[in-house]
């Protein structure tokens, strides 16, 4: 009995130990086809690959650009930037119409183009011809996003409706820039300052005493632009896990009071009471309704302004931005020369301050127009307190360091020679930028419809022959 008992056992154990070895077996079968599919648990394994040298954030994502001026290009040349393959469809003969647009050198694409429109491939279509059409449709179902910053409407009247675009490939995120969101205003075309004015940058920008100003940094164009790629990759991410492509729509009057958050937040604050930091507060000005303009005052709680800089009436920009940082006002009395501030009540905390700060500011003022900027600069973070130099486009360019780092680049052009960029502000470890010149109109036609569509010589020369990738004939003759 006992032995009967043993040799069951024995073969229990036999048993289990085999299952033991083929579950082994199993789960190292999966490890060698995880690492042969690259997978771990499902998810990519770490590349072995130096850092920056394992393609791009974006390698792999195709982008049908149909986007022309500014705040749709820059969005594309973002992505171009990130490692997406962005083919740009420009109307033939014309083009984007920037690359006539402020022109510099006779012949050559203006700067306005180039500068938005590095590391595209260029192909011209006539969207409104029936092969151009076709040739469209074929790109839609081999690109994963398209990118557009037309008229409202205007897609639609080119036959591309959502519904057609997303019946071709539903995968498809289509991306589009208007001036304004859906509303009364939704039909309207919009340039950059109506979207400033229209956001709510303009009336909070400038002197109280003067009219709204636009700002120089292009915040409806650019800003716009910048909103719509963070809209697309995210699409890109959320259609790995759904499958299915969406709308993404960037509105510039959206975009613009985004940026300007904190003007909405001071306009809630004004129910409270005046605006402390606003320096008419301190001057002892009621405040009206909205929020005013707040000429160089800083936006939070901590009080600046523009003071002059030695050689500032010759130098438009011998100027610095001066912020009196609660932490080191004592550093400020020293260097400014006057020791006493630092105890005294009226000038010893930020409260007793506030009324007197255009009085602390002028007397600042005259310590900083005895110093250029850069030995302002230089000063004052020895003892760390925050200040900005005006510094012009000129020494922009010019600056070492900025060119060190690749965000002003220099960039060569076959027709009109070097040039300086913007290039990626964004900077990645894993994936580096290079900033290409950008595309000659309709430079990569012929290579679009070979290599991505895979289309034969025949099919090319039907479809070139058909006129949909030229130019009218009278247009032709007009030039
Ligand atoms: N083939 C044939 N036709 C083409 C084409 C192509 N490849 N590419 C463009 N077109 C056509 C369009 O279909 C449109 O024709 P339609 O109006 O007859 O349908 C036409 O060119 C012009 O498009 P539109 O966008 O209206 O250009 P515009 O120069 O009149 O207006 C803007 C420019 C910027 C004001 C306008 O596009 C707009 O408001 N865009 C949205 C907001 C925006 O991005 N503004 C910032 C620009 S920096």
């Amino acid at each position: 009995m006992a032995k009967k008992k043993r040799k069951k056992a024995k073969a229990a154990s036999k048993k289990s130990a085999r299952k033991v070895v083929k579950l082994a077996a199993a789960r190292k079968a999966k490890r060698i086809n995880g690492k042969q599919s690259g997978k771990h648990n499902g998810l990519p394994r770490a590349s072995n690959k130096p850092y920056g040298q394992d393609g791009k954030a974006l390698t792999g994502v195709r982008i049908l650009d149909f986007t022309h001026v500014q705040s749709g290009p820059t969005c594309t040349q973002l992505l171009a930037w990130l490692g997406a393959d962005v083919i740009k469809v420009e109307r033939p003969g014309v083009g984007d119409i920037t690359r006539g647009q402020l022109v510099d050198v006779k012949g050559a694409d203006s700067l306005y183009f180039t500068m938005l429109n590095h590391n595209k491939r260029s192909i011209t279509i006539d969207s409104k011809h029936p092969q151009g059409k076709r040739v469209l449709d074929e790109l839609i179902k081999v690109c994963d996003v398209l990118v557009e910053n037309f008229a409202p409407g205007a897609l639609d009247r080119m036959g591309l409706t959502w519904d057609h675009i997303h019946k071709t490939n539903p995968r498809m995120i289509v991306a589009s820039v208007k001036g304004f969101g859906p509303g009364p205003y939704e039909d309207c075309k919009v340039y950059e300052n109506v979207a400033q004015c229209a956001g709510g940058s303009a009336s909070t920008t400038g002197f109280r005493e003067g009219p709204p100003l636009v700002t120089g940094a292009q915040i409806g164009d650019s800003g716009t632009g910048l909103h719509l790629a963070l809209g697309i990759v995210s699409a890109l991410y959320q259609r790995n896990r759904t499958g299915r492509g969406q709308k993404v729509l960037a509105a510039m009057q959206d975009g613009v009071l985004n940026l300007c958050r904190v003007k909405l937040r001071d306009q809630q604050r004004l129910k409270a009471g005046p605006l402390t930091e606003y320096s008419q507060y301190g001057e002892g000005l009621p405040f009206g309704g909205s929020v005013p303009r707040a000429g160089n005052d800083s936006g939070g709680g901590q009080p600046g302004w523009i003071l002059k800089c030695k050689g500032w009436e010759n130098d438009p920009d011998a100027y610095i931005y001066f912020i009196t940082q609660a932490p080191v006002w004592q550093a400020i009395c020293d260097l400014i020369g006057e020791p006493t501030w630092k105890a005294d009540p009226e000038y010893a905390t930020p409260r007793a301050r506030l009324p007197k700060l255009k009085a602390i500011f002028e007397r600042i003022e005259q310590w900083t127009m005895t110093k250029t900027k850069f030995e302002v600069m230089e000063i004052c973070n020895q003892v760390d307190i925050p200040v900005g130099p005006i510094l012009s486009m000129r020494e922009i360019a010019e600056e070492p360091s900025l060119r060190k780092t690749g965000t002003v680049v220099e960039v060569d052009h076959p027709t009109r020679g070097k040039y300086l960029s913007v290039g990626n502000p964004i900077k990645m470890s894993d994936s580096i930028s290079e900033v290409e010149r950008s595309p000659l109109l309709g430079e990569h036609t012929d290579e679009i419809l070979k290599d991505v569509l895979k289309l034969s010589s025949k099919d090319i020369s039907e479809i070139k022959g058909s006129g949909a990738l030229s130019a009218p004939k009278k247009e032709e003759k007009a030039a």
